[in-house]
C-alpha cells in the first residue's frame, strides 16, 4: 500500500463508521480511517459475517453496536485506528482485523483526558521507548502496513526527533496534526512544522489539521502544497460535508445528508451513529426547526421522516423482518435435520403454538400473560415458571421457551424483542392449559 498522493478521510470517534466511510469513498477519498478503537475493548470482539447487510461485524457479546464494521466495498481502502498503551494487547487486537483492513494506524495524538490519563493517544508523544515497543511489535507481527498519527511537540527539534524515531520502527507513513496537545482546532495549524518534518524523514507525511480552510477539493490540494506533504488527511471538513473530496465540486448539504442516510440503511448503521453524523453535518443550523428535530430524535424513523425518506426506512425494517423470518425457518430446518432423534423425544413434551405478543392488546389492563400465569401458579401452589431465552446472532433475535410443570412451551418465531418472546411463550402455555388471558376476558372477569 502506498500512502503518497492520497486524499484521506481522517478518524473521528462516533462519526467514522462504515456508512460515513463509504460516503467519503464514494465522493473521492482514496483512504478512510476508522474511529479510534481501544485495544482492550477490541480483544473481546467476535467476528461475524452479517448475511443480510453483507458486512463484517466485530461485536462484543452482550452489546448491540459493533465495535468495528467493514465490508467488501471498502476493501483495500480502510485503515483501522487503534488506541493503545500496550504493545502485546495492541497486536492481539489488530490480529483480529488483519485480514479485513488495508492498514493499522496507532493514535498518538488524542488529547482527551480519557486517552491521556490511560497512557494512550498524546501521552505517547513523550514516551519514546513505549512508542518504539508498540510500533515495532505491530510492524513485525502484522502482514499489513502500520502507520501512526501524531500531534506536534512544543519545539521543532523534539518533533523531528520523534518522527525520526517513528520512521526507524518501520512504519509506512506518519499523519501529522499540526497542533500541540493543548491547542484547540480553531487555533492556527503549524503547517511550518509539517513542512520541516517532510524534509527530515523519507516516508510519506500526511498533513492534517487544515479543515478550517478546506471547503473543496482544490483547498485540499492547496493545504498539501503548503505543507509540502505527500498526502492530506481531512477530518472535520469531511464530517461537515463529505463531498469536499469530489473533483467536480462540493455538493449541496441536503444531497449529502440524504446519500448518507441511504448508505446508513444499506449497512444498517447504528441509530445513534447516524444521528451524531447528521447533527455534525447540520452543525451550522442546529438551532433551526429541522436541526432541533434531529437533535431531539430518538429513533431512526424520526430522522428519515425529517428528510422525506420514511419509505426507504420502512423498507429496511421490512427487509429485516423478512430476513429474520427466513433465517428462523432455515435454522429450524437445519436443526430438525441435524437433531431429528432428539427433537422427536423433546417434542413429546414441547408444545409449539402460534402466539404473538403485542403491547397494545394489553394496554388498558395490568394483566399480561406472564402475570396471569404467575397468579395461577400461586393460586394452585405450582412450581414457578422458568423462561429460557435464546439469542441468535448476528440478527439479534430471540426465542423464549417456558418450562412449566414438566412441559415446555414456545412459539415458532424468533423476534427482535426479548420481553415479547417471554410473553408469547406464556400465551402458548395459558392457551394450552385453557386459561383465558385476553384483555376482553379479563375485563369481564373483573
Ligand atoms: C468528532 C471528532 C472525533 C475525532 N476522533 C479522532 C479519533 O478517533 N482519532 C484520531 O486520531 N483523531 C480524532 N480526531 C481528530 C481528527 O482526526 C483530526 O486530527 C483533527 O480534527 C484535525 O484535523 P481537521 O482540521 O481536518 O479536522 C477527531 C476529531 C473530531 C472533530
Amino acid at each position: 500500500m502506498d500512502y503518497s498522493n492520497k486524499k484521506i478521510c481522517g478518524p473521528m470517534v462516533r462519526c467514522s463508521t462504515l456508512a460515513f466511510r463509504l460516503l467519503a469513498l464514494e465522493y473521492g477519498a482514496d483512504l478512510v480511517y476508522s474511529e479510534e478503537i481501544i485495544d482492550y475493548k477490541m480483544i473481546n470482539a467476535k467476528r461475524n459475517y452479517n448475511e443480510l447487510f453483507k458486512t463484517i461485524d466485530f461485536t462484543v457479546d452482550g452489546t448491540e453496536k459493533p465495535l468495528f464494521q467493514t465490508s467488501e466495498k471498502e476493501k483495500g481502502k480502510v485503515i483501522f485506528q487503534i488506541g493503545t498503551n500496550n504493545a502485546d494487547r495492541a497486536l492481539k487486537a489488530c490480529k483480529l482485523v488483519e485480514n479485513d483492513v488495508a492498514g493499522i494506524d496507532v493514535n498518538m495524538g488524542c488529547p482527551k483526558e480519557f486517552s491521556v490519563q490511560g497512557g494512550m493517544g498524546a501521552a505517547l508523544l513523550k514516551k519514546p521507548d513505549q512508542v518504539k515497543e508498540i510500533l515495532t511489535t505491530l510492524v513485525n507481527g502484522l502482514s499489513i502496513p502500520v502507520t501512526c498519527k501524531i500531534r506536534c511537540l512544543h519545539t521543532l527539534e523534539e518533533t523531528l526527533e520523534l518522527c525520526k524515531l517513528i520512521e526507524s520502527c518501520g512504519v509506512k507513513a506518519i499523519a501529522v496534526h499540526g497542533r500541540f496537545q493543548e491547542e484547540r482546532s480553531r487555533m492556527p495549524n503549524h503547517d511550518d512544522f509539517i513542512r520541516e518534518i517532510t524534509k527530515t524523514v523519507q516516508i510519506p507525511i500526511i498533513a492534517n489539521g487544515g479543515s478550517n480552510d478546506i471547503k473543496n477539493d482544490e483547498d485540499i490540494e492547496k493545504f498539501r502544497v503548503n505543507c509540502n506533504a505527500s498526502s492530506v488527511m481531512v477530518a472535520r471538513a469531511a464530517m461537515w460535508n463529505s463531498s469536499i473530496f469530489r473533483k467536480e465540486g462540493t455538493l449541496p448539504l441536503d444531497d449529502v445528508i440524504k446519500r448518507f442516510l441511504q448508505i446508513s440503511i444499506e449497512v444498517d448503521n447504528y441509530f445513534f451513529s447516524t444521528k451524531y453524523a447528521v447533527q455534525q453535518m447540520l452543525h451550522e443550523e442546529l438551532s433551526s426547526v429541522r436541526g432541533a428535530a434531529v437533535l431531539g430524535s430518538l429513533a431512526g424513523e424520526e430522522i428519515y421522516q425529517i428528510f422525506g425518506m420514511l419509505d426507504q426506512y420502512n423498507d429496511l425494517q421490512q427487509r429485516k423482518e423478512d430476513f429474520f423470518r427466513f433465517s428462523a425457518l432455515k435454522r429450524k430446518t437445519e436443526e430438525a435435520e441435524n437433531d431429528e432423534h432428539k427433537k422427536v423425544k423433546e417434542n413429546e413434551k414441547l408444545i409449539v403454538r402460534h402466539a404473538k405478543y403485542s403491547k397494545k392488546d394489553f394496554r388498558e389492563g395490568v394483566y399480561t400473560p406472564k402475570s396471569i400465569l404467575n397468579a395461577y401458579t400461586i393460586q394452585n401452589k405450582l412450581p414457578k415458571p422458568i423462561y429460557r431465552t435464546e439469542e441468535k446472532l448476528p440478527e439479534k433475535v430471540y426465542k423464549s421457551t417456558l418450562e412449566y410443570n414438566d412441559f415446555f412451551y414456545t412459539t415458532p418465531y424468533w423476534e427482535p424483542n426479548k420481553k415479547h418472546t417471554e410473553q408469547a411463550a406464556a400465551m402458548v402455555c395459558l392457551e394450552s392449559l385453557g386459561i383465558s388471558y385476553k384483555h376482553e376476558d379479563q375485563k369481564k372477569k373483573n
